[in-house]
């Protein structure tokens, strides 16, 4: 099996949690996208929200109700992916730029179910860029503020070279976690400390489970 045939399993599979009269939050990224698909296969009677806008269009053009945020009152399960999930259910999103939108969802959600390869899964979080997403106005001091505090990284770029610029219009800094990281809440406090940063992609307290699909099986962390 393949990562996406992985991907389209644990989809597949996360249909088991949706029922008719939910509103639902939509992740964003690959895996996302294959969950997206899956829930336009099925006929729910179901009101959408979207954690980008890439992934609100997806789902529109499979017909899915999406609606804008401010329109509900209540989100019953957000799904989305992940770039890393370590053994406490805490996570590192945001390599597909949309992690401001993805945090404002799964805190307003009852759940947040995450959909991930096992590949993704850790005994403690690091090693990978973790996404800060900062504001464009005086973007070099904040990266220069970060980096006084050792969180060296890089602006985030597009494959023609120009700056990544988010939904919400703000740039993404990519800071390095070179090694495993012990107290990742202390680097988020570190990190949302510095004038100019809107939000990191450390996700904590906030998944509900993670289901984790391999080329054999799929299990469920509670
Ligand atoms: C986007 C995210 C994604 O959920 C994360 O990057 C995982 O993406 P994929 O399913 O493509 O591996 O946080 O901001």
């Amino acid at each position: 099996m393949n990562e996406n045939e992985i991907k389209k399993q644990i989809a597949h599979f996360a249909m088991q949690f949706v029922q008719d009269g939910m509103t639902i939050g939509l992740g964003t990224g690959t895996t996302s996208a294959e969950f997206i698909k899956c829930l336009a296969e099925h006929t729910f009677s179901i009101t959408c929200v979207a954690t980008s806008i890439a992934s609100e269009k997806l789902a529109l053009s499979l017909g899915l109700q999406c609606v804008p945020l401010e329109a509900v009152q209540h989100i019953d399960i957000t799904f989305d992916g992940a770039d890393q999930v370590d053994t406490k259910k805490r996570l590192i999103k945001g390599a597909g730029g949309a992690l401001l939108r993805e945090k404002i969802l799964a805190a307003a959600s009852d759940q947040l179910i995450v959909l991930v390869d096992k590949r993704k899964c850790v005994n403690l979080l690091g090693k990978i860029k973790l996404p800060v997403e900062i504001l464009p106005f005086g973007n070099h001091f904040t990266i220069a503020h970060l980096q006084k505090l050792g969180y060296t990284g890089a602006l985030r770029k597009r494959a023609d070279g120009s700056l990544y610029v988010t939904d919400n219009h703000n740039f993404i800094y990519d800071i390095d976690l070179q090694d495993e990281r012990t107290h990742p809440e202390e680097d988020e406090k570190k990190i949302t400390s510095v004038t100019g940063v809107v939000d990191t992609g450390f996700f904590f307290n906030l998944a509900s489970k993670i289901i984790i699909g391999d080329e054999q099986k799929i299990t469920v962390v509670e």
